[in-house]
């Protein structure tokens, strides 16, 4: 506006200048500076009702800074309402509706096999023993000649073993018994320990039989360890694990790392011992392998069997896992059907 309406129309400038600073935000304050400036009672009109008042050779110069004015106003009007509306969709938008109902947030559940062998390692820690871990791939000290397995043995046999190389040999461990090695050889006893983990054979897949499974060994090295001992400690894991009521009965078996060795059964927890299709009517189901360390492997890790002697025991988790939840095929632990894995819930 021109420095003559400046210094002749001071009430003009002070209007132009109140317009241009205000800043009203949401569509409620626009629309009171519409009514404030542009309303039937507005400022805008008495600033026009003033021109009554102006000497008559200033009145048109008077009229045209009104106008001038009032265009700008109205500018400045449309322009504070679209900016007022944007920002109201925008926070709309944001929003939240604090009234709907929260969404249905399904928990996932642990795997069985997770909640088996927590289960077991449990039991055992009860009684002193630590998680040990060793790697799946191994070398053959620690899978079989350390364990007292020589180089004939069946179990060698390239049926069994996954060979990732030949010389050295590379294997993919199968049975956690080769942790077993790794801790003796880096600890002096006592020791007692249990080794959940993955082991691999080379077998078909089947109903009964997985190339991959799991496994947890246990292994007790002290002076005066008796076989008493680990039949104590196998009553009292049992019974933790399938009920209060479980016997247990020891059959002489082999294997090359224990002697005397042996095959633990459990009486039937389904059946109760009258027979059933799980204990194929015997009334017991056999639940895992053990025996007192044989004292060459022993002398293998550097432990002196004068000193010491020691019980150790291995079971398949997934064999675990099938008696305890009735599952007839391994596969369903390795198909991840949601159906079949949201059954499982547990605290552990
Ligand atoms: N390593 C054996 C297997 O894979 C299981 C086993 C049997 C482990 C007897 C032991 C044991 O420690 O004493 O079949």
């Amino acid at each position: 506006m021109s420095s003559e309406v400046q210094e002749q129309f001071p009430q003009i400038i002070s209007v132009a200048e109140e317009v241009r600073s205000a800043s009203p935000e949401t569509p409620e304050e626009v629309e009171q500076f519409r009514i404030k400036y542009l309303g039937s009672k507005g400022i805008m009109k008495s600033l026009m009702g003033e021109i009554k008042e102006i000497a008559p050779d200033q009145k048109r110069f008077y009229g045209q800074a009104v106008n001038q004015l009032k265009q700008e106003v109205e500018a400045r009007f449309e322009e504070l309402k679209k900016t007022a509306s944007a920002k109201q969709k925008d926070e709309a938008k944001q929003s939240i509706d604090l009234s709907l109902p929260p969404e249905n947030r399904t928990l996932g559940s642990r795997h069985p096999l997770s909640i088996v062998r927590n289960r077991i390692v449990g039991i055992f820690a009860k009684l002193g023993y630590t998680v040990a871990e060793g790697p799946e791939i191994e070398d053959d000290w620690h899978n079989f000649t350390a364990l007292n397995t020589p180089p004939d043995h069946p179990a060698r046999d390239m049926q069994d073993t996954f060979y990732i190389q030949q010389d050295p040999v590379v294997l993919a461990r199968t049975h956690t018994s080769s942790v077993q090695i790794r801790v003796m050889e880096q600890q002096d006893p006592p020791i007692r320990i249990v080794c959940p983990g993955r082991v691999f054979r080379n077998e078909t897949i089947s109903a009964r039989a997985h190339c991959t499974f799991h496994q947890v060994e246990g292994l007790y090295i002290n002076e005066n360890v008796s076989f008493a001992d680990l039949k104590q400690t196998l009553l009292l894991f049992t019974q933790e694990m399938f009920g209060s009521d479980t016997k247990i009965r020891l059959r002489p078996s082999y294997f090359p790392f224990t002697e005397p060795s042996a095959e633990v059964d459990v009486s039937c927890f389904i059946c109760k011992q009258k027979g059933c299709s799980v204990c194929k009517k015997t009334g017991w189901v056999e639940v895992m392998g053990c025996g007192m360390v044989d004292p060459e492997v022993l002398k293998n890790c550097n432990i002196d069997p004068e000193k010491y002697s020691g019980f150790a025991f291995g079971m398949g988790i997934e064999r675990i896992a099938m008696l305890k939840y009735e599952i007839e095929d391994i596969r369903v632990f390795w198909e991840n059907d949601i159906r079949f894995l949201k059954q499982f819930r547990s605290a552990f």
